[in-house]
C-alpha cells in the first residue's frame, strides 16, 4: 500500500517522532540520574568490626580483670575468666567474657570488678577497700562490675544485666572468639545493651545503630591487654 503524498505518511512520521522523543527522554533522564548520583555526597561505608587479638589462654588467670580498648581507643573494656561456664563464655572452659566498662546509667568510666567472695584475696585485691562493705556482701557467689558513681552492680555471668542500682540497661558486651588451635582470644564485635527490665525504652538495642556509632570513629588495628590490680 502506498502512502505517497497522502496523510498516512504524516501519521507514521509523527508516531516515529513520538517514539524517538520518548526514548531520548528515558535515556536522557537515565544520564541525568547518573550525573546526579555522581555529584551527590558519597555515603560513608560502615566498615566491619575489627577482629583484634587480645591474649592467649595461657596468659589468663581466673577472677582477674584485664583491661583493653575496643573498637576505638576511647572505649575501655574488661576481659574476665569467670571460673564458671556461662552461655556466652569462650575458651576451653566457656568462661571468658568481655564487656565495655562504661556504666549505662551516666556513662561513668571507673567501674570496678568484684570477683566472687571466696576468690577475694584482700592482699591482692586492695582496690576492693574502696567498695562499701554492704555492697561487697551482695551476691557473694557472683562475678560483678560495680559502678561507684551511684552504686550500680552488673552481673558479668548474665550478659551484664543490672543486679541493683539506677541503670536502665545492661552493659554492652564485647563478643569474643577463641581459636582452639592456637589458644588465642579475639574481640570481634560489640553487642548492644538490653533493657534492665521489660518495657524500658532508654536502651539503644539496635545492633546496626551501635555499629554505625562505633565504627564511624577511628578504629584500632591492635589492642593491648593489661592486668588490673
Ligand atoms: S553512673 Fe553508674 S550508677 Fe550512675
Amino acid at each position: 500500500m502506498s502512502h505517497e503524498g497522502g496523510e498516512p505518511v504524516v501519521v507514521e512520521r509523527r508516531r516515529a517522532l513520538k517514539i524517538l522523543t520518548t526514548l531520548s527522554f528515558i535515556f536522557g533522564l537515565g544520564s541525568l540520574l547518573s550525573l546526579l548520583k555522581s555529584v551527590t555526597a558519597p555515603q560513608l561505608e560502615i566498615p566491619e568490626w575489627p577482629k583484634l587479638r587480645l591474649a592467649n589462654i595461657k596468659d589468663l588467670k581466673e577472677n582477674t580483670w584485664y583491661l583493653f580498648s575496643y573498637p576505638i581507643a576511647d572505649i575501655p573494656c574488661i576481659l574476665v575468666k569467670l571460673g564458671k561456664a556461662v552461655p556466652e563464655g569462650v575458651g576451653p572452659d566457656k568462661d571468658i567474657v568481655g564487656y565495655v566498662m562504661i556504666c549505662q546509667h551516666a556513662r561513668y568510666y571507673g567501674t570496678i570488678y568484684i570477683p566472687p567472695k571466696d576468690k577475694r584475696d584482700p592482699n591482692i585485691l586492695t582496690y576492693l577497700k574502696t567498695v562499701p562493705p554492704n555492697i561487697l556482701e551482695l551476691y557473694p557467689e557472683k562475678n560483678m562490675l560495680y559502678c561507684p558513681a551511684h552504686a550500680a552492680l552488673y552481673d558479668l555471668e548474665e550478659r551484664g544485666s543490672v543486679l541493683t542500682g539506677p541503670p536502665f540497661c545492661s552493659l554492652c558486651r564485647v563478643l569474643l572468639e577463641y581459636d582452639e588451635a592456637s589458644g588465642d582470644i579475639y574481640a570481634v564485635s560489640l553487642a548492644p545493651p538490653a533493657p534492665a527490665v521489660p518495657g524500658v525504652t532508654q536502651c539503644s538495642t539496635n545492633p546496626e545503630e551501635l555499629k554505625r556509632i562505633m565504627l564511624g570513629k577511628r578504629l584500632l588495628s591492635e589492642t593491648l591487654l593489661t592486668e588490673k590490680v
